[in-house]
């Protein structure tokens, strides 16, 4: 513990009370649990762009336009989660190590399979983002567990769409069902896209 006390003296001033530091507060870094796991985390993201990018080609290949774009959009999306993570670790005077990242399954037998694949992966998101925020809490890393915040709520989106994706494509069953779930992909895309526009024009 350091104590750190003010030295003003007057008559008519009462000196202050000491200022009381923690040896954490006095040297802050970030405990070497939690770089092992946001590190972790942040490769894990970057595997899943990768993935994304192959599940996107693989339904550009079989005309599925609309899948395409919606995996072309979270590849592009996971990369700015990693580089969420990277940045933390850089703030924090840490520099993130880019490892190799596995090639990525590449073909599917149906879209039922590619989905699920989508879904999986969401699924060891959420596994390893929570991985990372038990580490911050039992080490008492406040700034990560506030990052690892975001990530938890972001995940509750990414289950959320995956899981409709399995299930609309389970649904779509008559002939001609999956190129006009396929159509309404592609249009529920463009649409988010007008809005994000018109959102950042508002900015
Ligand atoms: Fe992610
Ligand atoms: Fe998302």
């Amino acid at each position: 513990m350091i104590c750190l006390t003010l030295l003003i003296e007057h008559p008519d001033i009462a000196p202050p009370l000491p200022i009381m530091y923690t040896q954490a507060m006095a040297h802050p870094k970030i405990p070497a649990k939690v770089i092992t796991e946001i590190n972790r985390q942040y490769n894990q993201e970057l595997g899943s762009a990768h993935s994304y990018r192959a599940l996107s080609l693989w339904c550009e290949d079989q005309n599925l336009k609309g899948f395409a774009c919606h995996f072309d959009r979270q590849a592009a999306e996971e990369y700015t989660h990693a580089k969420k993570l990277g940045s933390h670790l850089l703030d924090r005077s840490v520099l993130p190590e880019t490892g190799p990242i596995p090639a990525p399954k590449h073909t599917f037998k149906s879209l039922l399979e590619a989905v699920q694949h989508a879904q999986a992966m969401e699924q060891a998101n959420t596994q390893g983002i929570n991985v990372v925020y038990e580490t911050a809490l039992g080490v008492k890393d406040y700034p990560a567990q506030v990052l690892m915040h975001w990530f938890i709520n972001e995940q509750v989106e990414e289950e959320r769409w995956s899981t409709e994706l399995v299930e609309r494509v389970q649904g779509a069953t008559c002939a001609g069902s999956l190129s006009d779930l396929d159509r309404h992909v592609e249009r529920l895309l463009a649409e988010r896209l007008l809005a994000d526009e018109k959102e950042a024009g508002q900015e």
